[in-house]
């Protein structure tokens, strides 16, 4: 056991799920496999340091150094479920701080950044409390298996670049943790992009774990469930074949599927806005005048994923900023593209 305080500090990625995880079974198990791309710049920076003279077995959170309560009942249930997981936890007192650099609550998986780099830092410190090595640990696949237990899809953030998150007919894939897909991934795919088009940073009226829920009683579901697995499939096949057609077929009817489950839901929530639409023309216009092999997609908000090819990063932008700014909250958009996963920041010993 330690004598002085630890600190421990990662950065994780937001990811844009193209197979979407939507509807939940038992302890936090998605009802349908996912698939996603982890983005690079978009990250929540969290820092967690133990202090051996307050509580044990308590924490304390902050937002940017200040409190943010709203978010402490989820923080809560994360700690109720991974305590049996992560022994140190009831032998020290836990301070969390973390900041984003991009708007949360507005359709970007910042719970996802958050509970990705927070389920790092604290396995890191599990193993340093017991004087083990974290490097002897598979780190990220523990680490992947607590993030979930945070939010489903920060499972996914764990991980660079292209992963599936869910039980599926992908070798390895199973419903505790996400796995790497990238050794199967064509090439023309390794180097998306990511145009975030910020359409409104306002909170959400629907959450994504009120949606999940919602997804109990939509009758919808198990057709939804089916269609999922079914997507899976061809898109994962497309992936491998560096068939992008059937890419953008895929991920686009994901997205609208997406929107029409939470519609068709009780309560009948509009997350998109007419800007949303308004893009989703545009972008569909702009396709089929030139061929392009961009494609959108969109998470639980109003918020427009662009995904393209590297290749075509000059043109896309000159249509961004001709085109789709104008339906931008303040003009505001992230140049996004996939990325490598969570960073550390060296631990610290203090005291
Ligand atoms: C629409 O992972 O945010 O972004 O597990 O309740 O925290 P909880 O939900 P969350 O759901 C994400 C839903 C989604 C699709 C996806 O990322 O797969």
């Amino acid at each position: 056991m330690i004598q002085q305080a630890l600190v421990s500090q990662w950065s994780a990625p937001a990811n844009i799920a193209l197979i979407k995880y939507w509807g939940k079974k038992g302890l936090q198990l998605p009802a349908n496999p996912s698939l996603s791309m982890t983005l690079d710049k978009s990250r929540t920076y969290t820092r967690v340091s133990l202090d051996l003279g307050k509580e044990k077995g308590s924490w304390e959170y902050t937002y940017d150094h200040k409190p943010r309560p709203e978010f402490d009942p989820k923080i809560s249930a994360f700690f109720h479920r991974i305590r049996p997981e992560l022994p140190f936890l009831n032998e020290v007192f836990i301070r969390i701080d973390s900041t984003n650099n991009f708007p949360h609550s507005s359709g970007i998986s910042s719970s996802a950044s958050f509970y990705a780099s927070l389920a790092l830092c604290l396995c890191q410190l599990n193993e340093e409390y017991y004087n083990r090595d974290p490097r002897k640990i598979d780190l990220l696949k523990i680490a992947s298996n607590i993030a979930r237990l945070g939010s489903g899809s920060a499972s996914r953030s764990i991980l660079p670049g292209f992963s599936v998150w869910g039980q599926s007919f992908i070798p390895q894939s199973t419903d505790q943790h996400a796995v790497d897909i990238n050794s199967n991934i064509h090439p023309v795919f390794r180097s998306y992009r990511d145009a975030i088009l910020i359409i409104s940073s306002d909170k959400k009226p629907l959450s994504s774990t009120a949606g999940h829920k919602l997804m109990n009683e939509n009758p919808y579901a198990e057709i939804r469930y089916k269609e999922a697995n079914n997507n899976m499939l061809r898109l994962y096949q497309a992936l491998q074949d560096g068939n992008q057609g059937e890419m953008i077929v895929i991920t686009e009817h994901e997205a609208l599927s997406l929107h029409g489950l939470i519609m068709s839901s009780t309560g009948g929530t509009l997350l998109v806005k007419p800007e949303t639409i308004a893009c989703i023309e545009a972008i569909r216009e702009y396709r089929k005048n030139s061929g392009s092999k961009s494609c959108f997609t969109l998470d639980a908000g109003p918020n427009i994923h662009l995904l393209y090819p590297d290749n075509e990063k000059e043109p896309i932008q000159r249509f961004i900023k001709e085109k789709l700014l104008a339906y931008c909250e303040n003009d505001k958009w992230i140049d996004d593209s996939i990325g490598q996963g969570p960073q550390k920041a060296s631990i610290l010993s203090e005291g």
